[in-house]
């Protein structure tokens, strides 16, 4: 099916597409966004360049198109909106970890994790700063069969310790000191998730484990489970599964934590980098024999 509402240009082999002829200052048609949302499921993620004037106000209507906010944890919101949050590197950071710096799906370390993850460029560097993404469809569709087999069956535990833990890379507040960012024992939770989820609206089995957030696999000790996720975290990144966004002011991203991962590029030391980011929930991950009982049911 074709666009008639807006215009969609794929940017590499992958995924990835930059759609025009949107205005995301004002409140869109149920047509307009029908589309947005067909385009964002044949591409995983979506680049909307020249919308400068948006506000928290706007992004947070645009997010509410496509599902419903959830918890932010471990950062505050803005005083404008509750639900967007500020993404912040000063000049003078240079040498500290960047929000997003490793490979990883948006908080799935919780119970329902985002589905979709709405990103605003307020501030740019000169030149650096570049958003990768990575098709996980393609990542689980390019093992071989034993292998989708055997991890079709298998769950992960996830957490957010080594990010938001009392000793994770946060806790100390010289790191990413310009963010509202919370650290706490809270973070040390687990949640378990499938690691082949089945996308609720594709119906295709994208690989659901990252380095951020995946800490073992259900039933086995971080030891035994590292040697077969250190393969998964390479697979998962493949050149040939990603794209990359170099932003322009006033940019808004949009992605599918369902099928992606993706990496905030953190190259642009000596400059301030500014977005704002919200997140709508999606389904609670669905394993591969789930989405088989439900299409039998
Ligand atoms: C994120 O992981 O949400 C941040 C991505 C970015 O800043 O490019």
């Amino acid at each position: 099916m074709g666009y008639e509402r807006i215009a969609v240009r794929r940017i590499a082999g992958a995924c990835g597409a930059e759609v025009s002829g949107v205005d995301l200052t004002k409140p869109l048609d149920e047509a307009t966004v029908g589309e947005i949302r067909q385009a964002i499921v044949e591409h995983g993620c979506l680049f909307f360049r020249g919308q400068p004037g948006m506000t928290d106000q706007d992004q947070a209507r645009f997010a509410q198109y496509f599902g419903k906010f959830g918890k932010e944890p471990f950062v505050e919101g803005e005083e404008t909106h509750p639900n967007v949050i500020a993404v912040v590197k000063e000049a003078d950071e240079g040498g500290k970890p960047n929000f997003g710096g490793t490979w990883h799906s948006d908080w799935s370390f919780l119970e329902t994790p985002p589905a979709f993850t709405f990103l605003h460029a307020r501030e740019l560097p000169p030149y650096g700063g570049d958003t990768m993404f990575a098709s996980q469809y393609l990542a689980y569709e390019s093992l071989s069969p034993g292998l989708r087999a055997t991890l079709d069956g298998l769950r992960g535990v996830y957490s957010a310790r080594v990010s938001y833990g009392p000793a994770g890379a946060f806790a100390d507040n010289r790191n990413a000191r310009s963010m509202k960012i919370r650290t706490g024992p809270e973070a040390l939770d687990e949640m378990v998730h499938p690691v082949v989820r089945v996308h609720a609206e594709s119906g295709r089995r994208a690989l659901y484990v990252n380095p951020a957030y995946t800490v073992r696999f259900e039933g086995m000790t971080e030891r035994e489970s590292q040697p077969l996720l250190a393969f998964l975290f390479e697979q998962a990144v493949r050149p040939e599964f990603t794209c990359r966004f170099t932003w322009s002011p006033g940019a808004l991203a949009m992605w599918d934590n369902r099928c992606l991962q993706h990496f905030a590029i953190n190259d642009y030391g000596g400059f301030r980098r500014e977005m704002r980011r919200s997140t709508v929930i999606g389904e609670r991950p669905i394993a591969v024999a789930e989405a088989g009982t439900r299409a039998a049911a």
